[in-house]
């Protein structure tokens, strides 16, 4: 089946054209980082203007470059959430008028439900196994025991990890979003200088704080301030990219553990985090884990992701209808109910 895909919960505009959920034909992300970046931070109305400007030329754009014209497609794939709702909206209204315009099915899918499943547009990965998602908004370790049947081990009780690298960027006044900047000046930065701590590491759940983190920082800066560039930055970089890395790779390995399964997923835009992927295959070679992470272009944001879910629903003929409306929050253990009657 070729799937037309369409993300816009964020500050991301994408569309992808993917057959049978695996092979990417294109797959095209126009990024609003630049714009936000002014601000700070993600600013919802702006947002949404935005995904309205770029939605249309992107979905041209994945088209051409999938060398498919509109009437190739077989069904259509859009997020429906969670994310910002008026971002959401502008790639739902889209999907709904495309659908109805050429009589194709339409399915909504959960952001997380993609980045879970992005890995395998690159590996073949057998379920179940365990999933480490790490992204601006989330921070939970799921059991995937196939297509729609997740399972929530543990989550944050606060910030997300993508969160907290971008707080914690911004208090060392580095640009948005900071975690790929952090990433950056971790790499020549000493990981032992400053010994942050390590909330939950011990506590014996998959749960994870980052809040206390953060404000570790914070105190730190204030007794130790720090230059904007130079060595010290480095440091302060290297040694809290160090302690979030300990606790995720902690964490998933345990569950690992727990559970008895020996496949382990790390996705989201924070799986692009250096550190981090060196620290998981570490980890996982002592564990003896099979690990896998999809490549960077499909941890962050993407719409790619999106038809991986999107296909497997389409094919089993699990569609939403028109009412379809964006759900700005939306717990992923609920996906198992699209299964009865399917
Ligand atoms: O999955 P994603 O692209 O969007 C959401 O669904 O949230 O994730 C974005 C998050 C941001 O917080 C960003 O700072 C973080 O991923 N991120 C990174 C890196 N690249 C992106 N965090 C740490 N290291 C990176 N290299
Ligand atoms: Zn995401």
């Amino acid at each position: 089946m070729l799937v037309l895909a369409i993300e816009s919960s964020c500050d991301e505009t994408a569309a992808a054209v993917v057959r049978d959920g695996r092979e990417i034909l294109s797959s095209v992300v126009y990024s609003q980082v630049a714009v936000h970046a002014e601000y700070g931070g993600v600013v919802p109305e702006i947002a949404s203007r935005r995904h309205l400007e770029a939605i249309v030329p992107v979905i041209s754009e994945a088209l051409a470059k999938g060398s498919v014209a509109l009437a190739d497609i077989e069904g259509i794939a859009v997020t429906q959430g969670p994310g910002l709702v008026g971002a959401l909206l502008v790639g739902i209204s889209t999907a709904k008028a495309l659908a109805y315009a050429r009589r194709l099915p339409l399915v909504g899918i959960h952001h997380i439900e993609g980045h879970l499943l992005a890995v395998l547009l690159e590996h073949q990965v057998e379920f179940p196994f365990i999933a480490l998602a790490v992204s601006g908004g989330h921070t939970h370790i799921y059991r995937v025991d196939g297509f729609a049947r997740y399972v929530t081990l543990g989550q944050t009780l606060d910030d997300a990890a993508g969160e907290a690298f971008d707080k914690v960027a911004k208090l060392l006044g580095l640009s948005y979003p900071g975690g790929m900047e952090i990433d950056r000046l971790a790499v020549s930065g000493d990981p032992r200088a400053v010994r942050f701590p390590r909330p939950l590491l011990h506590d014996g759940t998959f749960n994870f704080s980052f809040s206390g983190l953060k404000t570790a920082v914070l105190n730190h800066l204030r007794q130790y301030p720090v230059p904007p560039t130079g060595v010290r930055l480095n440091d302060i970089c290297a040694s809290f990219q160090t302690a979030v890395c300990e606790i995720l790779t902690h964490k998933a390995c345990a569950a690992a553990a727990a559970t008895g399964i020996g496949r382990v997923v790390v996705a989201g835009g924070v799986a692009c985090n250096s550190g981090l992927r060196r620290a998981m295959s570490e980890l996982a070679v002592t564990a003896g884990l099979e690990l896998h992470f999809p490549s960077p272009g499909l941890c962050s944001d993407n719409a790619a992701m999106i038809a991986v879910p999107g296909d497997f629903y389409l094919e089993h003929r699990i569609t939403s209808n028109r009412e379809l409306d964006a759900l700005p929050t939306w717990p992923l253990d609920t996906m198992a109910t699209r299964l009865k009657g399917a």
